[in-house]
């Protein structure tokens, strides 16, 4: 059945029982829901009921240089310059104040999270390997329980810097630059090729025992069943996931298989998956592609218009 945008931009797709996985819950009244909004998500998430949402999977700001709580793609964009390895922002620096702003925007934010979120409900957050400490300090302090941090895998571009011509610039003699060179040995800034990206696993509180929770909020217990690259294995902690060829315009665009399988795990079919910073709307498609509901906040409007024309896209609505 197509799809059809409605005036206040709810889509709603009818899907029929058959097309729905085996352990779906049997609903004769079953329709699937995805909405972007162009808006804060600390003033969209004023409009939401408690216990509203199943799952909570998002990847906030980063809280570097520029991606921060006023983020401006044009700004970062402006920074960025080509050529420079990993395009990474210049002046781009490691400051401890990072970590405290980033901890100071989430904690609100997290504590309204608590208020939508069914008891039990997970709540995936991605964060910076750096300030995953701060990200889970704020999901605690909102009152979450930290239960894990996973790691999506992926194969990334080093980045560390040789000292080199530093030296050769400085104003000494040349012995004492090629002394200083040779002592060097050749090391370079502390930082490793990045491997993988952290994920912070909370959980809202349990409303009575694991089984009494899910039978009345259908949350708190996952889905091992998922083959997803661990060859019929249990599902672990280390997910690898090649980086997004397509970016759509996004310049942190998550995998959607990651994020499919992430979804399978930590939700029921048919239940609410909330995105408060959407991007390009990666959560949402992978969200539909596995037949559960979505809502998505993006403060950006060029970029929420390009999330809800991917989500429209999708053929799972035709
Ligand atoms: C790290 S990106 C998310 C990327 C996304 N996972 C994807 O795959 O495209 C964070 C997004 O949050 C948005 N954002 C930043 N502050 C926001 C806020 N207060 N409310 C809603 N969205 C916000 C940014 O515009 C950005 O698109």
């Amino acid at each position: 059945m197509h799809a059809h945008l409605q005036h206040d931009d709810t889509r709603i797709a009818e899907i029929s029982h058959s097309q729905l996985p085996l352990n779906a819950p049997l609903r004769s009244d079953l329709k699937l829901r995805a909405e972007i909004k162009n808006i804060d998500c600390r003033i969209g998430i004023r409009e939401l009921k408690e216990n509203e949402i199943s799952l909570i999977l998002t990847d906030p700001p980063y809280f570097i240089d520029g991606m921060d709580g006023d983020w401006d793609t044009n700004k970062i964009k402006r920074r960025v310059k080509p050529g420079v390895v990993g395009s990474l922002p210049v002046g781009m620096k490691f400051s401890s104040q990072q970590g405290r702003d980033l901890q100071q925007f989430l904690t609100p934010i997290a504590t309204e999270w608590m208020r939508v979120l069914r008891p039990g409900g997970f709540c995936l957050v991605f964060s910076q390997n750096r300030l995953v400490h701060r990200t889970a300090i704020a999901l605690e302090d909102a009152g979450f329980e930290i239960r894990d941090v996973l790691l999506w895998r992926y194969e990334g571009q080093a980045k560390a810097f040789t000292q080199d011509h530093f030296i050769l610039k400085r104003n000494l003699p040349t012995e004492e630059k090629a002394r200083l060179i040779r002592k060097l040995g050749g090391r370079k800034t502390p930082q490793l090729k990045p491997q993988g990206e952290m994920i912070v696993l909370a959980q809202a509180p349990r409303d009575g025992t694991f089984v009494d929770n899910w039978d009345k909020w259908e949350t708190g217990l996952i889905d091992v069943t998922d083959p997803y690259i661990n060859n019929n294995r249990f599902p672990g902690t280390v997910i690898p996931a090649k980086k997004p060829v397509v970016r759509y315009g996004h310049m942190t665009v998550k995998p959607v298989d990651l994020l499919r399988h992430l979804i399978r795990i930590f939700s029921a079919p048919c239940s609410l998956v909330f995105d408060p910073f959407a991007g390009s709307g990666t959560t949402g498609e992978a969200a539909i592609l596995e037949k559960r509901s979505f809502l998505g906040f993006e403060i950006e409007p060029e970029m929420a218009i390009r999330a809800r024309e991917r989500i429209d896209t999708l053929e799972q609505y035709e």
